[in-house]
């Protein structure tokens, strides 16, 4: 059990890193090019940019690559279990999926009205997630690592996760709230 959170970590870099790529590369054109839905309000909003977006889904999959190669070195075989092609579509399809999620986010927020950047608990750290589950899922290969306890734990430790990183920056006085 224990063991079975960091290899869930670990399984789960692909679809966690590529929202901080988009932060780090985002701006310029907005990927609903400023349109406002039916009801008047933005459909995805200026945070959601073309550059952030693919982008995001390029630093997933180098991310991808950098665990596949340090699993070869250290002998550890999780991704590396997989054969090479079947990893490499895997781990894409974590990492546009979690991107595609991000974007329903997004999309739901400004339904309910909220600005850009405002905080929505657990929307915010579960739809990139159950999303790009949902889409590797399609992918047969996805079982043999993706267990159903480790897709639990998942969905556990995810929002666990954004809270205690938040909550350590907050306290190191890096963040001003402590979500
Ligand atoms: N970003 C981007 N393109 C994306 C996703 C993110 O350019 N597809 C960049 C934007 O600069 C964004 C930042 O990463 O402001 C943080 O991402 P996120 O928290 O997902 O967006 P928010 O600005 O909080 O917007 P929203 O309220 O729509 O979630
Ligand atoms: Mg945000």
């Amino acid at each position: 059990m224990l063991d079975l959170i960091p290899k869930t970590v670990w399984l789960l870099l692909p679809c966690y890193t590529p929202n901080n790529f988009a932060v780090l590369v985002g701006g310029g054109k907005p990927i609903d090019f400023g349109k406002t839905f039916f009801d008047g309000k933005r459909i995805l909003g200026d945070g959601k940019t073309w550059r952030g977006f693919t982008g995001g889904i390029t630093g997933g999959v180098f991310t991808a690559n950098l665990q596949f190669a340090i699993e070869k070195l250290s002998g550890v075989a999780i991704y590396s279990s997989l054969p090479f092609s079947e990893f490499f579509i895997l781990t894409f399809l974590l990492a546009l999926g979690a991107m595609l999620g991000d974007l329903c986010g997004s999309f739901i927020k400004r339904r309910f009205g909220y600005e850009r950047g405002a905080s929505f608990p657990l929307l915010d750290q579960l739809t990139f997630l159950i999303v790009a589950l949902i889409l590797a899922s399609t992918f047969p290969p996805f079982w043999k690592l993706f267990t159903i306890q480790v897709i639990l734990l998942a969905v556990i430790i995810t929002p666990a996760l954004h809270f205690g990183i938040n909550y350590i920056a907050y306290r190191l006085n890096l963040k001003e709230v402590p979500w």
